[in-house]
């Protein structure tokens, strides 16, 4: 058979990327141009310059991706892009991209659902095996999804409120660190000799959604209490603490999940899948229940192109094809 060339393109967010794939998981290519530095200024990512970095940089990154795969536009089969969930101008410029690349090489188009991408990004290791639990946790997504066959995503818990990513970043942004603030909490909380005690959100007995929003209110409780004490927070005590409730929760729910419904695998996909308490807590959980679990390498769960061109290539495959009307769909269901 005739292998099976993707073009990936993402732009969502705040990381302009493209990405060439082969057959669905051989990574050809993978390009991402970060805007964190510009983001670092304003503490956070504002659409409208988002919007500005991805035009300026999302040609050169079309470009390179092709050049470092050592290919011709004629070479592909489609080009895939990111048509939602995200911001809405961001989105745009991915999608016109690849409208206007895919028309002038006789492309066809296909479009794709971020969190498909993230969960895909665990394609380009291992093959999926069905069925299969999903934790998608990211700056905007809080998700436990259930995949019964390639194409089928059963959406069975999400937050209620901020995303996991989201309440890393706010908590950072409480104890004065950067942003994003999951890579500084992470760290801090690795390094902790202690951690302050906050509650954990169940939520439920039967439920599988989430919430963070209390936790971050409880952090910021804490800081004002001991403060107004004259006491001052050690920051890595609360990271620590406040991560141990992030991972315990998300850890205890995928996992109830995944033996309610018999799963083959679990895999944990989006940024917050970067963060080294929670894929330990995943991988000896599952590791001691004798199920499956996947996570695919720090750069591979952040937003990147790749996992778009992986979920592209399956929807391809399944004969699924978008058209020149597609739109940038902020709130695009999975
Ligand atoms: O998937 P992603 O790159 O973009 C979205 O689609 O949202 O996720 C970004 C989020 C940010 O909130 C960032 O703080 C978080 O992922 N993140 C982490 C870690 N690395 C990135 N959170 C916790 N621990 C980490 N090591
Ligand atoms: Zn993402």
């Amino acid at each position: 058979d005739k292998d099976i060339y993707i073009l990936g393109i993402e732009t969502s967010c705040d990381e302009t990327a493209a990405s060439v794939i082969k057959n669905g998981h051989e990574i050809i290519s993978n390009i991402v141009a970060s805007q964190i530095q510009s983001q670092q200024r304003f503490g956070g990512v504002v659409p409208e310059i988002a919007s500005r970095h991805h035009v300026e940089q999302i040609t050169l990154v079309i470009e390179g991706a092709l050049l470092a795969a050592n290919l011709e536009p004629a070479d592909l089969d489609a080009v895939a892009v990111t048509e939602g969930p995200g911001l809405v101008g961001a989105l745009l410029i991915g999608i016109n991209a690849a409208k206007a690349f895919a028309f002038a090489n006789g492309l066809p188009i296909i479009g794709v659902h971020h969190i498909a991408g993230h969960i895909y990004a665990n394609q380009l290791m291992q093959p999926m095996e069905f069925p299969l639990l999903a934790l998608i946790v990211s700056g905007g997504h809080t998700e436990l999804v259930l995949m019964e066959g390639h194409g089928s995503f059963k959406l069975i818990g999400e937050t209620r409120d901020d995303a996991a990513g989201e309440a890393y970043d706010k908590v950072a942004r409480v104890l004065g660190l950067p942003y994003p603030g999951g890579p500084a909490i992470d760290k801090l909380a690795l390094e902790s000799d202690d951690a302050v005690e906050f509650p954990r959100a169940w939520l439920e007995r039967e439920s599988y959604d989430f919430s963070f929003s209390g936790l971050k209110s409880a952090v910021i409780n804490y800081k004002h209490n001991l403060e107004q004490k004259g006491g001052t927070i050690v920051p890595s005590h609360v990271a620590a603490g406040f991560q141990q409730s992030v991972v315990e929760v998300l850890t205890a729910k995928t996992l109830k999940a995944a033996k309610e419904y018999n799963v083959k695998q679990v895999i944990a996909a989006g940024g917050v899948a970067a963060n080294k308490g929670l894929r330990a807590s995943l991988e000896m959980t599952f590791e001691k229940e004798g199920i499956h679990f996947y996570v695919p390498p720090i750069s591979l769960c952040t937003d990147n192109a790749a996992m778009i061109a992986a979920a592209g290539t399956a929807m391809f495959m399944d004969g699924k094809r978008g058209n020149m009307e597609m739109n940038g769909r902020p709130g695009m269901p999975l």
